[in-house]
């Protein structure tokens, strides 16, 4: 195993210098974490097992599981590739590898674009989890009746002053992990909570699949029916496999900037792909047996999460101790998966303008701030307002996920495939002939060429019913 000697981990000051000195992940396993860090999050957590309740259960789960190995994964790969090899931001990324004059940076702008949307709705749901933390502490939120559950997340998300609070409260505390730089603040808090969260998860599914009348729970996950597949739900399984594994939007190509020269960048990518999907399937283990247990509505959506996961440790010894230890290592999770989102417009603007990264943070996180409100009064005081039939909460999450992450995906695969070429591709992945891995890139080659575009075309086309 690598150790944080062999190189010196960037510190902070690194970071106030500014565009000249890049940072850099200290050792291989800090990109794992770091990488994983971004990848799991709220994603695993909350929003796919409450798409997974919306969109009738195994089946979705298989097109989810298909779209993460045929889009998501190749994505990922080209991201981490094009960093590394360029190592700038998203944008400059693109602009320097591209031919003069094309516009393919336009790719990583669409992303700062997408960066902040996800952003202004990710913080809230952050924010509902910092709440849960806060009251699990402070009072038992322990029941298992429906009606009771449901109050406490209605009260909290409908309360525009409650709401507020904790997404700026959870925008605050990002914005000080992230100015303590790349390597110490994301490398340090990911690196060591995670394994923790992984293993409460485990905890939390033995419990739910024990409980009377869990069986029902089981076969919605296992039990596939393909009737309830149509256009926009696949769609909405593409949109979650470019959420859930941070890709089509540059998050990877920053961090493949700070990749080392000898990371095996599609193993690294694979790994973290199954990590990830380890991590969404245990999630949906621990809450769905629960559901169909305790008789609670599959069809809940953001709020499945907050009401679920209560009722399972009402139900177990220690709960109100566990039920604390749950939420913080989930907004552990979210953290990590923040930090790398905010990344995108923060080394943007300190690359592009010189800007140190303290103001770059504070003016990505400012307005956040303001584009986030109305993500944040969705579920009270603007629940009335809609564009294009759905709040602000939804209009974000869907313009992100189903548009602009699947159109950044394609035009990187098109790019990787059709401009930067199979001879680039081979030197970048197999680390200048240093790796013996040509198997793997050329079926990943083929993937990126033709395979993932035109799926991912046909996906958009039929999902957002233009044919
Ligand atoms: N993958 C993260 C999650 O599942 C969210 C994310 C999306 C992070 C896009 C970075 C970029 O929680």
């Amino acid at each position: 195993m690598e150790t944080a000697k062999e190189s010196r981990p960037a510190t902070a000051s690194d970071a106030a210098h500014g565009p000249r000195k890049r940072e850099a992940f200290a050792t291989g396993l800090g990109v794992l974490a770091a990488t994983i860090g971004s990848a799991v999050g709220l994603g695993n957590i909350w929003k796919f097992p409450g798409m997974t309740g919306q969109n009738g259960g195994a089946a979705f789960v298989i097109v989810y599981l298909v779209c993460t190995v045929l889009v998501g994964l190749p994505v990922m790969i080209s991201e981490q590739m094009l960093g590394r090899r360029a190592r700038k931001d998203a944008v400059n990324t693109l602009r320097e590898l591209a031919p003069r004059r094309q516009p393919w940076w336009l790719i990583g702008a669409a992303g700062g674009l997408a960066a902040f949307l996800i952003m202004a709705f990710y913080s809230e749901v952050a924010g509902w989890v910092f709440a849960y933390v806060y009251k699990s502490v402070s009072g038992s939120i322990l029941s298992t009746d429906p009606a009771t559950n449901s109050a406490v997340f209605g009260d909290l998300t409908g309360s525009a002053w409650e709401a507020l609070f904790w997404q700026w409260l959870v925008l605050a505390w990002v914005g000080v992990i992230i100015m303590m730089g790349v390597a110490k603040g994301i490398e340090r808090v990911t690196k060591r909570l995670l394994p923790l969260l992984l293993l409460l998860l485990i905890i939390v599914c033995v419990r739910s699949v024990t409980l009377d009348g869990a069986g029902d729970g089981i076969s919605f996950l296992l039990k596939p029916d393909f009737s309830k597949v149509t256009g926009a739900v696949v769609l909405a399984a593409m949109g979650l496999a470019f959420f859930k594994l941070s890709v089509g939007m540059g998050t990877m190509i920053t961090y493949g900037s700070y990749f080392k020269d000898e990371q095996n960048i599609p193993m690294t990518a694979t790994r973290v792909m199954l990590a990830d999907l380890s991590v969404s399937l245990l999630a949906g283990l621990a809450i769905f047996p629960a559901v169909f247990a305790f008789g609670f509505d599959v069809d809940a959506g953001p709020s499945l999460l907050f009401i679920t996961i209560p009722a399972v440790f009402a139900s177990m010894p220690g709960g109100d101790f566990f039920v604390v230890v749950f939420f913080v290592l989930t907004a552990i999770a979210a953290t990590g998966a923040m930090l790398s989102i905010v990344e995108v417009p923060v080394a943007f603007l300190s690359e592009q303008f010189r800007m140190s990264r303290k103001v770059a943070t504070l003016l990505t996180l400012g307005l956040l701030a303001i584009v986030g409100a109305p993500a944040a009064l969705s579920m009270g005081e603007l629940s009335d307002v809609t564009i294009f039939g759905k709040t602000f909460f939804d209009l974000y999450d869907y313009a992100s996920s189903n548009v602009l992450l699947p159109l950044g995906g394609m035009f990187m695969c098109l790019f990787v495939g059709w401009v930067w070429g199979f001879d680039k591709v081979k030197r970048a992945l197999s680390n200048d002939g240093k790796l013996n891995n040509s198997r793997a890139i050329t079926v990943f080659f083929t993937l990126v060429k033709y395979v993932t575009p035109l799926l991912v075309l046909l996906v958009l086309l039929d999902g957002l019913n233009i044919i």
